[in-house]
């Protein structure tokens, strides 16, 4: 493995430099002999993803706070963690020469990288586009004659889409996500603002607009593209906002319920795509459990097309997640919980891009201990890379990233959310189950158990007193992730 190769911003940690000759690496996770654990750890300080070995301890220890994992208590089951593969992604890392974004991308996704599995996808442009665009701009064409892929899918997207599938050694799982319908379909006529599909569910365009999603979906597949999951619209309560200032399509949970249960369910049904997942709401978690309760309550005839439940994170502050996440699972265990979009730097009195921001870190971790503590299946970032302003964006929403390029001097930068993202994303594969982790007393940490599907035990602090103990100091701005066999 190679080291970080560290620049200070001045922002209170280091970002790692990466080049088109050098970027910094992992080592294939092997797991440690039996009675020994692995620990990696990232900090402030200058760790990042550090990889030691330590025998587990028969002794009794006396330390400060001891942690019990408890496989007998089962949780949900892993989807997995990843990103966006968004227009302004996919036009920062093709900015730097070939061997610069083979760096990018295998940081990413190979096994010397941090081993993404979830990509999320927009279905034609969104903010982070460089204009406002859909598959279909030709007003009244209801048979989607017109329907076609744009540049941006072609020479971006796809091909991007096709490295990481050669590079992941992981199963991938892609899914995807429309911002506006074409404007004629829509009451104001615009890709922004307030606005919604004309008339309602069952008609003419509600119908286009559900064999629109399947129009994609095939159009995909002849790139060799297959889809794990759509979601039924990218926060369908901006198209409610007046003035909302980039694309959006308004849906109330009502309306999203009828588009469901009459259009976009039986499209998809009726396709070659009918074992695809269906995932609602897809914006922030202050919604639930009401939008659960109105598409999936007991008589809805669109719940039986859908498979679960997508949360961003804009508005988490105002809305704890025992108000809202836990009731919605308590009250539909069927469905999954999917988080599928976050990012740092939104609100308006946030810097946009803060190069070797710790803290921006420790906002991601605390987000997925939170929501993995609170039965959510994976957590997906927003864009995989950005440029120095934050974007680009064509409404200049600019935000900060994981991975920030630096074209002009083609390289880029590692940022601490990017470690952060490595602690889940590169230990917890798919199909590994969240168990019980019990503290001896209350305390600051955060902390979250799991069983892979190898049988190994992953926690980010532990002490396991089944097999022995690790001891470990949780030093300040600090994040570990533990890894051992359990017999
Ligand atoms: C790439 O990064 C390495 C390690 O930081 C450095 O030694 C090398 O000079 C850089 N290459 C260029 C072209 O800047
Ligand atoms: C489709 O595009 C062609 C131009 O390529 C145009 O002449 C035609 O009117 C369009 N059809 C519809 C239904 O909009
Ligand atoms: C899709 O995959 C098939 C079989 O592997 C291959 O023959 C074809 O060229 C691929 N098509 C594209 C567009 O990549
Ligand atoms: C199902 O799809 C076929 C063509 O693929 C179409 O002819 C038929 O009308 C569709 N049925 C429904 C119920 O949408």
């Amino acid at each position: 493995s190679r080291p970080c190769s560290p620049k200070d911003f001045g922002f209170g940690a280091m970002a790692c430099v990466c080049n088109a000759t050098y970027c910094d690496t992992l080592e294939p996770l092997l797991l440690p002999p039996r009675c020994s654990y692995l620990k990696y750890e990232s900090s402030k300080a200058g760790k990042r993803l550090e990889r030691s070995e330590g025998k587990l301890q028969r002794g009794p220890a006396a330390p400060d706070l001891v942690l019990t994992l408890d496989p007998a208590r089962r949780y949900q089951r892993v989807t997995g963690f990843g990103g966006s593969v968004t227009d302004a992604a996919s036009i920062n890392i093709l900015s730097l020469s070939p061997d610069a974004q083979n760096h990018l991308l295998r940081s990413y996704f190979s096994e010397e990288g941090i081993e993404y599995n979830l990509v999320r996808v927009p279905m034609a442009s969104c903010d982070f586009s460089t204009r406002p665009y859909t598959y279909d701009d030709w007003p009244g064409d209801f048979e989607l004659k017109n329907f076609s892929l744009t540049e941006e899918d072609t020479k971006l997207k796809i091909p991007i889409l096709h490295r990481i599938q050669a590079l992941s050694k992981r199963p991938l799982s892609f899914y995807a996500s429309p911002w506006t319908s074409p404007v004629w379909l829509k009451t104001n006529g615009e890709m922004k603002g307030k606005g919604s599909l004309k008339g309602k569910a069952g008609d003419k365009y509600h119908k286009t607009w559900a064999n629109y999603f399947v129009r994609f979906l095939d159009e995909y597949a002849k790139h060799n593209i297959t889809f794990w999951a759509v979601t039924a619209q990218n926060e369908p309560n901006a198209g409610l906002i007046i003035g909302y200032p980039f694309q959006c399509l308004g849906f109330t949970a009502e309306l999203q319920r009828d588009f469901i249960a009459e259009d976009l369910g039986p499209a998809l049904a009726n396709s070659s795509h009918k074992d695809i997942r269906l995932i609602i709401l897809d914006d922030n978690r202050i919604h639930l459990p009401h939008w659960a309760k109105v598409v999936l309550g007991d008589d809805s005839k669109a719940k039986r097309y859908v498979h679960g439940i997508g949360l961003h994170w804009y508005l988490d502050l105002i809305a704890p997640i025992k108000d809202t996440v836990a009731p919605t699972h308590e009250l539909f265990p069927d469905y999954f919980l999917l988080f599928s979009e976050a990012c740092a730097g939104s609100f308006f009195w946030e810097k946009d891009v803060v190069l070797g921001c710790w803290e921006r870190g420790n906002e991601y971790s605390h987000s997925i201990i939170e929501y993995l503590n609170n039965y959510v299946t994976g957590w997906t970032d927003w864009n995989l890379a950005l440029d120095v302003q934050g974007g680009p964006n064509w409404v200049k929403n600019y935000v900060d990233s994981p991975v920030i390029v630096d074209s002009a001097n083609d390289l880029f930068y590692k940022q601490p959310m990017f470690y952060h993202m490595g602690h889940f994303s590169k230990f917890i594969p798919e199909d590994s189950q969240r168990v019980g982790l019990a503290a001896s007393k209350d305390s600051r940490l955060e902390t979250v158990g799991f069983l892979r599907p190898d049988g190994a035990a992953v926690v980010v602090i532990l002490n396991d007193r089944a097999v022995g103990t690790i001891e470990t100091v949780a030093s300040a701005n600090s994040i570990q992730t533990l890894l051992w066999r359990r017999q």
